[in-house]
């Protein structure tokens, strides 16, 4: 049947219809909000790359999540800043690390309203920035890959500890996945859920996440251990890998410029897929909606509905608060 039996727009007509045979539909539940963490501090700070976005102090992050569980948001990601920083990232299995306290906070609060996520890296607590220790002091050092799994297990463990629900490593060392399943059923936490960061690219998107987490590498780049944006099929044979490791959820990463990876992810894999909104998709859409270039919300929604449309199951925003208040 073609035209003029056929007409495309009958179902376009009013928006009651347009609403009835939408595919993709947003759901609060399917949403995860990141949050910051900081050491020491008593009030909020602002950071100046991403609007509306702060680095919490203990009190000011329990609002933030009881807020979030309050719109229906499915679950946080912690990010933590320490005071101290050093060559191991010691902080970040501290069992009173930010982030474990953190998540002790948020667990007596919350209880199980809402889903208590912790980025597992290691960048936010190396005095050098990268994602492990390093092979050598000198200038040709790289991540030390496996050296860097023991801690990543630690970290795991001190989440777990504290309360996490999901662990969430994202700092694409070969075989990280199966030395956290291992560390954690080894300290009788085999209930602790992994989600990969398992096709995370080496992207410019995270400019602005570098301000917030005070995790700009020293020197170099990421180049040696996240992913080349030219790379697809790679994607998915990381997605395998770590499935075939024990993780849970796999994770894409960025989200919009990455489309067609989590299309042909969610098509390779059976458990739940992830896309993380980064910070620069955040920062590009809020800038020129502030010039005045964009229908803010109208962008912001568009921008999930794709994500959703093209196989992420659940999507990592810093609108998460925002647009489930919206939608409600
Ligand atoms: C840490 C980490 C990064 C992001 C999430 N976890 C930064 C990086 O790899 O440099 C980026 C998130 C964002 O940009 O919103 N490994």
């Amino acid at each position: 049947m073609s035209f003029p039996q056929n007409r495309q727009r009958r179902l376009r007509r009013t928006a009651s219809l347009r609403r009835l045979v939408a595919e993709t539909r947003l759901d609060p539940a399917d949403f995860i909000l990141p949050l910051f963490i900081k050491e020491g501090l008593t009030e909020p700070v602002a950071v100046s790359t991403m609007p509306g976005v702060v680095q919490h102090s203990r009190e000011s992050l329990r609002t933030a999540a009881s807020e979030a569980a309050q719109a229906g948001v499915g679950g946080v990601m912690l990010f933590g800043i320490p005071a101290h920083k050093d060559h191991t990232g010691s902080q970040a299995d501290a069992p009173d690390g930010i982030v474990q306290l953190a998540l002790r906070d948020l667990a007596a609060d919350l209880g199980d309203d809402l889903v208590l996520m912790a980025d597992l890296c290691l960048c936010e607590y190396t005095d050098h920035g990268h994602c492990g220790p390093l092979t050598s002091d000198g200038p040709d050092a790289t991540v030390d890959n496996d050296r860097t799994l023991e801690r990543y297990a630690a970290v795991a463990v001190a989440q777990a500890a504290a309360g996490a629900h999901v662990v969430a490593p994202s700092g694409m060392q070969d075989g990280q996945v199966a030395a956290i399943r291992a560390g954690l059923d080894a300290a009788g936490y085999p209930d602790t859920a992994i989600c990969a960061y398992a096709s995370k690219f080496a992207s410019g998107f995270y400019g602005p996440f570098r301000e917030a987490a005070e995790s700009t590498p020293s020197f170099g780049d990421r180049r040696s251990y996240q992913m080349d944006p030219a790379n697809g099929r790679e994607a998915v044979r990381e997605a395998r890998l770590d499935l075939a490791e024990g993780a849970d959820l796999i994770m894409v990463k960025p989200a919009l410029p990455y489309l067609d990876v989590v299309r042909q992810v969610r098509d390779a894999v059976d458990v739940p897929v992830v896309a993380y909104q980064v910070s620069g998709e955040f920062a590009m859409v809020e800038a020129a909606a502030a010039s005045g270039w964009l229908e803010r919300e109208r962008v912001i929604l568009e921008t999930l509905t794709s994500i959703r449309r093209a196989g992420a199951d659940l999507v990592i925003t810093y609108w998460a608060t925002e647009v489930a208040q919206l939608l409600r």
